[in-house]
């Protein structure tokens, strides 16, 4: 950084410039901003609304533990009691359980409709029952199937397992009998559904008889639930191998709901080498009997009955038909009193909060993508703004504007209660927005350099913002969840931090939400080290990702050119350690180039050059030798060449240009269109690196040294590089304190700015700079190029689409400012050009053609008078042999009706003799007019312009 003896402005001035700026900029945008915050705001609102609606559902009596409303005391007045004899299955969960109902235990008994029967080709058995039972309802054996290595022992337990009818005695309770039933099995076993279902309950019996349906009863809290049983037949079929049981439960297995098989099974029993020695069972169980609520299996509460079912038998088998496994009954663990409570903003939380979160990314992205694209960031460069000072306010800013919407998106959310952010961590909530945050504007500082265009960033901004949350809330969260992804994998789909924000928000809302339902707390740092939680590693990816992404954005934007004008190379920050070019001039080369014909192509190039160029060269030869720094501008053999692309050939743009200026001098540079001139001065300014030959300002390399050139320079680009939201003032108070002016220095300096270009009157400075005229807001632009006494100053066409007045006002403005600063001024006005400039060059394809001032090019390239006179039109030859008179070789350029136009060539005339000659005439006949005029600039560009161009046509 350059420090402030020679002028420029410290870091911490350019920086206060900045930033002030931006301030303003930010109190200009202050409804964008409300609304940036609001948007928060509002999804925080959406989900306590849905949290509302949410909790006024679950608030409904059908959620709630049941009650009713007894008359216990008989006074006629009814009291309000609740429990579980008063619920149904969907409201027990709720309720208060002390000492939980006992249910008889059950098996899984198919559905009379899906029982197996001989109708299905895939079964290849033929002793499946009959299908013709199907036409009765309820009629359709149930079947076991069975296998092992010793049937004869398999048909005894079979024997045990299914008792005759006659065995049921209901006074000796119901274990003795084996009960089952159809329906699906709960989450929880409190209420046994079967007791409540349509369905029936049924016993198992080898027989059943006519009149085979009981009655039993299973006390529930304080009152019983009744429940007719009815008897199924059960019957065996023995297999040979276990093989053909899992064939048949394949095949029986449903595929579809169109196909509507009936070969479902009560169980299935394999008995391996198990003898009276030695027991061992194998056994089949359908657990996809249960409701569709939960990922577990949990029809599994029907197994342990078919388990006691063969166990007994075998017990019997061996000890005698009295011997009994009783298995009396199941039952729940008791439960207090819990309250259903669903927290959405937990629930939702994980997607909704990245979305928040990740919409200050396109927001950072766009803002710094908009400098880029309007080169207002150049515009800064060019006037002395570092690197340094821009990096650390933008970043500060964006971390400022970031955190003020952070803390409100979580204070708002903590003040409409959500939960996710009451439970958990506040200092932990901190911590992990605070770093997210800082990664992501470093992210986008890293994006901004791969975009041009203010749209093309923000539509892919949002893309990402979209994408992110929906894949993070799709896929991401489903890997997390399943328990056999390997966790590898998560953590290296953690590394995109889209994704590391969405674990981290998912652990937050997973902590309040159980925290929540358990009525305890969120996360809290003990947590951390907990391995089931992503929180500690994604918060120390986090950590390292944007310090590694900061340093890869601002080497990038170094390399790259885009923010920082020309590019440097990739290793530039090996620069410093390699021997700097020293600022003093170099050693020019040694003879300057006669005329030459050089080869270019296969075509002949001829160079003429002009008398004066080459004097301008060996001017500019003398100086470098010299090492005169007086000059404060020297351009040494300037060469642009673009290089060919797409099939085109190379062009070049700056064919060597050589030319010196000193100070206080004015350089107009003349050209046609696509000249060259604008490539000249992108070289000068530093948005592009000369192919070969360099300059000098004041003795800096603008290869080496353009930081300490900017320092010192002011530039009025061709195009208005302005911020719409700033006024004129602003402008100049910023550019203003980057020329490091102070206090009332810089205050008058403004004042002054504004008076002469004329933006002072009618509170013009104070109008935005948007809603200003295109005159406007050209006169601002050389203000500001010429605020804060740059020594070098590039005008671009300033005075394009100026009214004769400002014009007028700006001539004065630039001949005031020239006096101790060297400008060089590009234009298209020759009056312009001569007005204020003290030397012209004339600039086509590339090189220049001639040097000199505005007097000395008209009198070379002039080199004629413009003579017209009117007279009546009989008269005419007596003008022509008059102006013959004159000088023989005199060319009539224009006649019309008695006024002629002749170009008399100044070396044959004299004025005086013209004078003469027309006083002679008047005297022979009416002379109505006439004239005698000095070839103006314009006939001289239009010359140099035409002689250049036929090699042009060569080249
Ligand atoms: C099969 O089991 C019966 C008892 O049910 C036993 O008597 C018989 O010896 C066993 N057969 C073999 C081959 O083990
Ligand atoms: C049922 O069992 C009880 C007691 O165990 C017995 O007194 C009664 O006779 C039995 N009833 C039948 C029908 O076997
Ligand atoms: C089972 O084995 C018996 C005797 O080995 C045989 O007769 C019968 O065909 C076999 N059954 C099947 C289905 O293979
Ligand atoms: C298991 O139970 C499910 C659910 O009712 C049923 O669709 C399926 O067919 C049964 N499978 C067998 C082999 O019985």
């Amino acid at each position: 950084m350059a420090d402030s003896t020679d002028g420029s402005s410290s870091f911490w001035t350019q920086a206060n410039a900045l930033f002030r700026k931006n301030l303003t900029f930010q109190r200009r945008n202050f409804k964008t901003n409300v609304r940036l915050i609001l948007f928060p705001v509002f999804l925080c609102l959406l989900l306590v609304a849905l949290q509302y609606l949410v909790n006024i559902e679950l608030d409904k009596p059908s959620l709630k533990c049941g009650c009713t409303c007894i008359d216990k005391d008989g006074d006629g007045e009814c009291e309000r009691v609740c429990g579980i004899e008063y619920s149904d299955l969907d409201q027990v969960a709720t309720c208060s359980i002390p000492s939980p109902p006992e249910w008889p235990p059950l098996l899984q008994v198919p559905a009379p409709q899906y029982r197996a029967v001989r109708t299905d080709h895939l079964l290849s058995f033929g002793d499946f029952p009959d299908d013709s039972c199907t036409s009765t309802p309820s009629s359709c054996p149930t079947t076991v199937l069975m296998t092992g290595n010793n049937q004869s022992l398999g048909e005894n337990l079979a024997r045990n397992m299914f008792p005759g009818s006659s065995n049921f005695n209901s006074s000796n309770g119901l274990a003795d009998v084996v009960l089952g039933s159809a329906s699906e099995t709960p989450v929880s076993n409190i209420l046994e559904p079967a007791f409540f279902s349509s369905l029936p309950v049924y016993y198992v019996q080898s027989q059943c008889q006519a009149n085979s349906t009981f009655s039993i009863s299973v006390p529930v809290g304080s009152t019983k639930v009744e429940k007719e049983i009815r008897c199924v037949q059960g019957q065996h079929l023995w297999r040979n191998r276990s093989f053909d049981i899992n064939n048949e439960l394949y095949a029986g297995y449903k595929r579809g709901n169109s196909e509507k098989k009936i070969n479902e099974i009560l169980a299935g029993y394999d008995f391996l080498n198990s003898n009276v020695s030695s027991y061992d069972v194998i056994v089949w169980y359908n657990s996809t009997y249960k409701n569709d609520s939960g990922n577990i299996p949990i029809g599994l509460v029907r197994v342990p009955r078919s388990i006691n079912w063969v166990s007994n038998a075998f017990l019997q088998l061996l000890l005698g038909p009295s011997t009994q496994m009783l298995f009396d009954f199941v039952k729940e663990m008791p439960k207090p009193e819990t309250l259903r409570r669903l927290d959405f903003s937990s629930l939702l939380g994980p997607l909704f909060f990245t979305w928040v979160i990740l919409q200050l990314f396109p927001i950072v992205l766009t803002a710094l993508v908009y400098e880029k694209q309007q080169n207002l960031r150049i515009m800064m460069k060019m006037h002395g703004l570092g690197d340094g000072p821009y990096w650390m306010i933008s970043y500060a800013y964006f971390l400022a504007i970031s955190l003020v919407y952070m803390f409100c998106f979580v204070v708002f959310g903590s003040v409409v209660g959500l939960k996710f952010f009451t439970l958990n961590d506040y200092s932990i909530q901190f911590v992990f927005f605070f770093i997210y945050i800082n990664l992501q504007i470093s992210l986008a500082f890293l994006a901004a350099a791969l975009f041009s265009n203010v749209k093309t960033a923000a539509v892919v901004g949002y893309i990402i913002v979209f994408a992110t949350g929906l894949v993070g809330a799709g896929f991401f969260q489903f890997f997390l969840e399943a328990t056999s992804f390997p966790k590898h994998w998560i953590v290296v789909m953690e590394l995109y931090p889209g994704f590391s924000l969405y674990r981290g928000l998912y652990d937050f809302s997973q902590y309040a939400f159980t925290g929540n339902y358990m009525g305890t707390h969120g996360i809290r740092w003990g947590d951390l080290t907990n391995e089931h939680n992503g929180m500690g590693r994604v918060l120390i990816m986090m950590l390292v990702e944007w310090v590694v992404v900061f340093f890869i954005a601002y080497y990038i934007d170094h390399v790259l050119t885009s923010g920082s004008g020309a590019q440097r190379g990739p290793l530039f920050f090996l620069e410093k350690f390699k021997n700097k070019p020293s600022s003093s001039f170099r050693k020019p080369a040694s003879s300057f180039r006669k005329p030459s014909l050089q080869r270019k192509g296969s075509k002949l190039y001829l160079e003429l050059e002009k008398p004066d160029v080459v004097q301008e060269r060996e001017k500019v030869e003398q100086i470098l030798v010299e090492q005169d720094t007086n000059h404060a501008i020297v351009c040494d053999k300037l060469k642009k060449v673009y290089p060919g692309s797409d099939g085109n050939p190379k062009k070049i743009a700056v064919r060597g240009l050589t030319l010196a200026l000193s100070q206080g001098e004015c350089f107009g540079m003349l050209g046609p269109n696509g000249a060259g001139k604008t490539s000249f001065i992108n070289m000068m300014i530093g948005l592009v690196k000369p192919s070969s030959g360099t300059a000098y300002v004041h003795g800096l390399d603008i290869r080496t040294d353009m930081d300490g050139i900017y320092a010192n320079m002011g530039v009025c680009p061709q195009h208005d590089l302005l911020w719409e939201t700033l006024t004129g003032r602003e402008h100049l108070l910023f550019y203003g304190r980057l020329k490091n002016l102070k206090g009332t220095a810089l205050t008058q300096a403004v004042e002054e700015s504004l008076r002469s270009v004329n933006l002072f009157n009618g509170g013009v400075a104070d109008k935005q700079s948007g809603k200003y005229s295109g005159g406007m807001k050209r006169r601002l632009s050389v203000a500001i190029s010429l605020i804060g006494d740059p020594k070098v100053v590039y005008m671009d066409e300033p005075s394009t689409g100026l009214d004769p007045a400002s014009r007028n006002n700006l001539w004065n403005v630039v001949k005031r400012a020239k006096q101790n600063r060297a400008i060089i001024l590009t234009t298209h006005s020759m009056e312009e050009a001569e007005h204020l400039c003290d030397r012209l060059g004339i600039f086509v394809d590339g090189s220049l053609q001639c040097v000199g001032n505005p007097k000395e090019l008209k009198g070379r390239y002039g080199g004629s008078y413009v003579f017209t006179m009117t007279t009546s039109s009989n008269h005419e030859a007596d003008v022509e042999n008059l102006v013959k008179g004159l000088s023989p070789n005199a060319k009539k350029i224009y006649e019309i009706s008695g006024t002629q136009k002749f170009e008399l060539p100044k070396e044959a005339i004299k004025i005086a003799d013209v004078f003469r000659a027309v006083e002679n005439a008047k005297r022979r006949f009416v002379v109505q007019a006439w004239g005698l005029a000095d070839t103006t600039l314009e006939d001289v560009f239009i010359k140099v312009a035409r002689e250049a161009q036929p090699f042009n046509v060569l080249s």
